[in-house]
């Protein structure tokens, strides 16, 4: 234990509370680091109980910022400092390209967005019938918190037939989207220590997802030439007793890839070895696939059920990004967990969302005729974009098999520059460039794990794609071979 206290001094901590936070997880917990006396002026300790100020622990440098002390009578100034787990989360890194991309539409620039993870499709007329009369019946008050017995029944119907998957109505949770299905699944599975397994390219939020559960994210990054798909002997290197939990995306944001059944299957063969290890098998994109790729869902494997929550959602194949709604699938152990969790934030989703999620699963098998349009849609824009991007020099391509994203390598062209933008040096600059020179908003592949790549979204129409292939192409014509400097 180590404490330092001072007289007539105001200190910052914040500098000291980052420095544990970004470089040791085991000192990571808010408990281990804290500040007492934080409003008196005169006096103000801080208390560490696994470091010394003066050592160099773990590697960790620690500086204290102490600035001069306001009048001794002055007002008390307000402690800024926030959870170290908060601080922990980076921020989003498509956030500088959005913004970047707002300025210049409210400037008047007709920028083509092809950043979204949206569709750009009206949800259904049966789903937005069912939500108004569910508002004029009066069917809005609180839930259930785990759903409507109606909804809940809903999906382990839906989940039998389309899934191969029998749960019972207590074993399914509904949030407000997928991305509170996940979060709870995280926090409820992890410990801190643990490690959470993420093959890159990821879904943005994962890793986070992991660090808020004080767990450490081990990204684990798959190959374009693989299809950016998990090698089953990869996973097998990376696992330790530490490993809890693996996030498998399919069909994935960014890269639209999908996992064969053969795939998952060895997969499972090596997570079957590991008896703390448990699966998150994100099937957000189930809907959006095509042909001959088709859907396996990790629970229905051999041994997989036990050890796999589930998690789908309406956002996506049903358009229904507004609707907030999406569902966790598990043994009932960690279902109630989450549901613990839910309770005591947001309570059971809307009652109104819930009532539009029922007539969608009652659109019939994969979402019906209703939903088969719009992938149709989806699948003439990928082909459309795929062949373009492959008549793109230097450019490679996996060519997906779901979701709406395409993820192609660009790195050919870093390096390069352009008169009056200046260098390529990543695909952040590239983005930047693309923005600039063809109006086109793209998010670069750091923010998914591969700093190669850029993501491109065909939630838009054809005629919008058409514009931007062509911009696109024009600008990359701009890009030459940058002229070394002298040194
Ligand atoms: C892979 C993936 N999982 C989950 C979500 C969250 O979806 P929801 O809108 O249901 O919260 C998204 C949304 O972009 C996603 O891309």
């Amino acid at each position: 234990m180590a404490k330092v206290a001072c007289k007539s001094m105001d200190i910052s901590f914040q500098h000291v509370q980052s420095s544990l936070t970004s470089r040791d997880n085991d000192l990571r917990a808010p408990s281990q680091a804290w500040l007492t006396g934080r409003s008196s002026l005169h006096s103000l300790s801080v208390s560490c109980n696994r470091i010394s100020f003066s050592g160099q622990r773990y590697g960790v440098r620690l500086r204290v910022v102490a600035e001069a002390n306001k009048a001794e009578n002055g007002p008390v100034s307000v402690d800024t400092s926030v959870n170290p787990r908060v601080a922990a989360l980076r921020p989003s890194k498509t956030m500088a390209i959005s913004d970047y991309a707002t300025a210049l539409v409210e400037s008047g620039v007709p920028v083509i967005r092809l950043a979204a993870g949206e569709p750009d499709f009206d949800t259904p007329k049966p789903i937005v019938e069912a939500g108004m009369k569910a508002i004029q019946n009066g069917f809005t008050r609180y839930t259930p918190n785990a759903g409507t017995l109606d909804l809940r029944k809903a999906i382990c119907k839906k989940l039998k037939e389309e899934n191969g998957l029998t749960y019972s109505t207590d074993e399914i949770l509904v949030s407000n989207g997928a991305k509170q299905s996940i979060l709870q699944a995280v926090l409820a599975v992890c410990s801190p220590g643990d490690e959470v397994i993420i093959p890159a390219p990821f879904w943005v939020s994962y890793p986070e997802m992991a660090r808020l559960a004080d767990a450490t994210p081990i990204i684990v990054p798959t190959a374009l030439s693989d299809n950016f798909l998990l090698r089953p002997e990869k996973l097998e290197s990376v696992l330790t007793e530490r490993s809890r939990l693996i996030i498998i995306c399919t069909p994935s944001n960014p890269t639209g890839s999908v996992y064969p059944r053969e795939v998952l299957e060895k997969l499972a063969h090596i997570i079957a070895k590991h008896p703390r290890l448990m699966v998150l098998s994100d099937e957000i994109y189930e809907h959006i696939m095509y042909k001959p790729a088709s859907h396996t869902s990790f629970a229905s494997l051999p041994g997989m059920r036990d050890r796999t929550l589930t998690v789908n959602g309406f956002s996506k194949a049903f358009a229904m990004t507004g609707w907030r709604l999406g569902y966790l699938a598990a043994p009932q152990h960690f279902v109630t967990a989450c549901g613990r969790i839910q309770s005591q934030s947001t309570s059971g989703a809307s009652s109104i969302s819930q009532k539009g999620a029922v007539a969608a699963l009652e659109l019939g098998y994969a979402g019906g005729e209703e939903v088969a349009v719009m992938v149709k849609a989806f699948k003439e824009r990928r082909d459309f974009l795929v062949e373009r991007l492959q008549g793109l020099e230097g450019v490679k391509l996996s060519v997906p098999q779901g979701a709406f994203y395409l993820f192609p390598d660009f790195s050919a062209y870093f390096g390069t520059e352009a008169e009056g933008f200046g260098k390529i040096h990543d695909a952040e600059t590239l983005c930047k460039f693309f923005l600039e020179k063809a109006h086109v908003a793209l998010v670069p592949g750091d923010a998914f794990g591969n700093p190669n790549c850029i993501r491109i979204s065909y939630a838009a129409s054809m005629e919008s794609l058409r514009t931007a292939m062509e911009s696109l192409e024009k600008a990359l014509s701009l890009l030459k071979p940058a002229v070394a400097t002298p040194l």
